[in-house]
């Protein structure tokens, strides 16, 4: 059974059933929902400190207790009601980025990718002019391009924190490189974990939802003028991350196997999400699925920081996109999976807007 980069369902749907626990290149895999949720709660056993480059010793990287300290210093602009502040502008830059579109579009260039990086960089206090070079710059990290443009992006942040220091503004550098927790090198990465967090996994996010609508229109009739927009089974269907890493602390047992101190350890939220022993038809998408305990945004105290962000992003762009989507018509190319295998998405998605419903 071979993974399909931009349908992966039915490998996963394999594995649950056949070999839910596997060691493949030398990394155990864990398919089932249970599994993947006990690992992702019990960091004390599934550790995140292991190597990751730049953002290596970031809040993403570390084990409590370094880990709530360090996320405790941006929960506050991050939290559900700030991030309520920032709807109306995020609401301006859907209208300025859709506002010039014609009679066709590609949804992930046109808007998927430049909402949440405008967005970001608003938030930090980078200026928007900047915008395609972050977003370079996060592809390039990400191991989208074959290019390594790490020193351009941490001399530039280097700047902006020098310049923030000498004259701060009301922006998250300003706070950061205000305080005195963080060394400079801490800094810098914890810029360039928020800076590449939310970009890619928000693109596919809307991307994906996108996708899932022209493939059942039918769902556009059910959603038409209904404002409780289904996020949350879009997050669950088309999962954004499909999976993260851990290593194991200490020797363990879990799911008949005994994982040893040291080993790495794979937990698929993408297969997770589509447990047919978690969610009732797992395949369907059910607008309103009730619960809906996916695990789009982890469990346990790595649970997603930006996910009030996403949520908010994807609500706004997708309603918006609502009123086009009926005009909206797949070209016939090909579809292409974004490069990395650990997020779901296409590359480019072109339609062409017909200029009646
Ligand atoms: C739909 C969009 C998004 C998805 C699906 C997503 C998914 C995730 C997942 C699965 C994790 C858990 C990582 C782990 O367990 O190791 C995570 C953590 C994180 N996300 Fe997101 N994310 C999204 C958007 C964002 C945004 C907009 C930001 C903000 C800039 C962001 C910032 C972070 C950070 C900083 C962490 C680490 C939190 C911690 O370790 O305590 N994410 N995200």
């Amino acid at each position: 059974m071979e993974y399909d980069h931009l349908n992966p369902y039915p490998f996963y749907s394999y594995m649950r059933e056949n070999k839910p626990v596997a060691k493949i290149d030398n990394i155990w895999q864990f398919f089932r929902y249970e599994d993947v949720r006990k690992i992702l709660m019990d960091w004390s056993t599934f550790s995140s400190h292991f190597p990751m480059g730049i953002i290596s010793g970031t809040v993403i990287n570390e084990d409590p207790p370094k880990h709530d300290q360090l996320r405790a210093l941006v929960a506050d602009p991050f939290s559900a009601p700030n991030v309520e502040l920032l709807r109306d502008r995020v609401r301006g830059i859907v209208h300025e980025l859709l506002s010039k579109v014609g009679s066709e579009m590609d949804v992930i260039n046109d808007l998927a990718v430049p909402l949440p990086v405008m967005v970001i960089a608003d938030m930090l206090g980078l200026p928007k002019e900047d915008m395609w070079t972050f977003k370079e710059w996060s592809d390039d990290l990400v191991g989208v391009n074959d290019r390594n443009s790490l020193p351009e992006l941490v001399q530039y942040l280097q700047r902006k924190v020098e310049e923030r220091r000498a004259s701060p503004r009301k922006d998250l550098i300003s706070t950061l490189a205000g305080g005195r927790e963080l060394t400079d090198r801490e800094l810098i990465s914890f810029l360039i974990l928020l800076l590449v967090a939310g970009n890619e996994t928000t693109t596919n996010l809307i991307g994906n939802a996108v996708l899932t609508l022209l493939e059942r229109r039918e769902l556009l009739e059910h959603l038409k003028g209904d404002l409780t927009l289904p996020v949350e089974e879009f997050l669950r269907y088309r999962s954004p991350v499909q999976g993260m890493f851990r290593i194991a602390k200490k020797n363990v047992q879990i799911s008949n196997v005994e994982v040893k101190e040291g080993d790495m350890v794979f937990a698929w939220i993408g297969s997770a999400n589509r447990d047919e022993a978690k969610f009732k038809d797992p395949d369907f998408f059910i607008p309103d699925r009730k619960p809906n305990p996916h695990l789009a945004f982890g469990a346990g105290v790595h649970t997603c920081l930006g996910a009030p962000l996403a949520r908010l992003e994807g609500k706004i762009a997708l309603e918006a996109l609502l009123k086009l989507i009926p005009r909206m018509k797949l070209r016939e190319e090909k579809l292409e999976p974004v490069g990395n295998w650990i997020f779901l998405g296409v590359r480019h998605l072109l339609v062409d807007l017909s200029t009646s419903a």
